[in-house]
């Protein structure tokens, strides 16, 4: 079968390019996040007031955000628990007044913390001794996280100031709603705060370019850092509480896409969702420091047996039971596993675990969508050996025979925050939706939800 064959004339997808609602869309910093104004169109093309939404990859949360505002009920899951934990606090509605006292709290509280702004300047350039952090660490008895490498990573003193920020932050006695926001805050000046390029998206690097600019002198402030954060999110935050419908519920999962019908056991009336792309954004990798900061990994064996789940991934041990599945595979796939194959089994491996795993999350959707019920699917293509993969075909070749493909859109790709080019080459300029619906009578049946 080839793979003109699969494919449907191709639309651009039209959506409103002016100016947006921002809403929390920009409380951390995602890669590979959705537009808002095309996954807020997706929202209203293909769903109603009031239906119930999933996105099994949710990420940063951008379509729940959406669905909330458009009166949709959502659901989000994804492996990632950094994403998990900032969808929540991206869907939470706060009473701002509330929040403010909370903030101006943690300010009284951190203020004795700060060091002068003389010592920032110094500080660029010699940092503490080890002696004085390890002594600092006892006398106050502060809490750091295990990261491997971690001088590495931070500067010994921003380590200091990270640990007073958490202690304080962890302390405080406000709602547990509140106390995340803060975190959330405090995760997005964790990258910012290290010695970690803040911009490459696919993963985690002191790269040359950090390397000079430390050698030039550069100010790390993480307070300061926090104060600018916050002040960012609190309008976010006031205008999705204005602006999220109040009848509306949304709530986030952590687990696998893979065995999202067992997590999730009641019908939805569309799935909307951007899986991630094969060998394009290693999460695990990129999130690191923030899983840890955020005591979400306590120990590397907790984060590697994370690593083993996430798809897409680069390195796939060979005995890895998904690669032991026996699953028909279209042509295509065949085609592009010899063709990698025949250069690298390594790789070929990585590209069809992706291929094992996309068919077994399609399996996993029929049943938990009501019957007709669309998938929506955002995808851009990536790359191999300079040649481009093409993942939108692939993609609609596992979904058969489950789903046919009821439309095809492509649109530029605008602000999504990504730079694959540098790492693999991956198409940054076109992406694509998929909208797959049922070729069948759903289990489920109409409007009949599982209990
Ligand atoms: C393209 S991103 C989604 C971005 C999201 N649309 C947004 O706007 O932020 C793909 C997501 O898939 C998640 N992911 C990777 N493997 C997963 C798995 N096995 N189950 C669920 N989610 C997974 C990643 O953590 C990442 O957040």
């Amino acid at each position: 079968m080839s793979s003109k064959r699969l494919l449907h004339p191709e639309r651009q997808l039209a959506y409103e390019s002016g100016p947006f609602d921002r809403l929390t869309h920009y409380l951390f910093r995602y890669p590979a996040k959705f537009h808002p104004p095309v996954v807020k169109t997706l929202i209203s093309e293909y769903s109603q007031r009031g239906d119930r939404l999933l996105d099994p990859f949710c990420g940063s949360g951008s379509m729940l955000v959406e669905a909330a505002v458009a009166g949709r009920h959502a659901v989000g899951l994804d492996l990632d628990p950094v994403a998990a934990f900032v969808s929540r606090v991206k869907t939470h509605l706060f009473d701002v007044h509330q929040l403010s006292a909370s903030i101006n709290l943690l300010s009284d509280q951190l203020h004795p913390l700060r060091r002068p702004d003389q010592e920032y300047l110094d500080r660029s350039f010699r940092d503490i001794t080890l002696e004085e952090l390890e002594s600092t660490i006892a006398d106050e008895d502060l809490w750091i996280p295990a990261i491997p490498n971690l001088f590495h990573w931070f500067r010994k003193y921003v380590i200091l100031d990270m640990a007073r920020v958490h202690r304080v932050i962890s302390d405080l006695q406000i709602p547990p709603s509140h106390k995340d926001f803060l975190l959330l805050c405090f995760a997005s000046i964790i990258r910012a705060s290290s010695n970690a390029d803040p911009v490459p998206v696919s993963g985690l690097e002191v790269t040359s370019h950090m390397k000079r600019k430390e050698a030039e002198g550069r100010i790390i402030n993480p307070y300061a850092l926090l104060d600018r954060s916050i002040a960012k999110a609190v309008p976010g935050v006031t205008s999705f509480s204005i602006k999220a419908d109040r009848q509306i519920t949304v709530s986030v999962h952590q687990g696998t896409a893979l065995q999202v019908s067992t997590h999730l056991r009641r019908a939805f009336d569309a799935i909307i969702t951007s899986p991630p792309y094969h060998n394009a954004v290693d999460y695990y990798r990129r999130h690191q420091l923030e899983m840890f900061w955020l005591g979400f990994t306590r120990t590397q064996a907790d984060r590697l047996a994370l690593k083993q789940e996430y798809l897409g991934r680069q390195s796939v041990s060979r005995n890895d039971p998904i690669l032991k599945q026996q699953r028909l595979l279209g042509t295509l796939v065949s085609d592009w596993d010899s063709r990698i194959r025949k250069e690298s089994d390594q790789r070929a491996n990585s590209f069809l675990h992706y291929c094992l795993s996309m068919k077994q999350v399609f399996l996993q959707f029929e049943p938990l969508l009501r019957n007709g019920s669309p998938a929506v699917i955002v995808i851009g293509n990536s790359k191999w050996n300079g040649t481009e993969i093409p993942t939108v075909e692939i993609l609609m070749e596992l979904a058969r025979p489950q789903f046919e493909i009821s439309s095809y859109f492509w649109y530029p790709v605008k602000n999504r925050y990504m730079s694959y080019t540098r790492r693999n080459g991956a198409s940054i300029d076109k992406e694509h939706v998929l909208v797959m619906r049922h070729t069948h009578a759903s289990r489920i049946g109409n409007g009949n939800p599982w209990s």
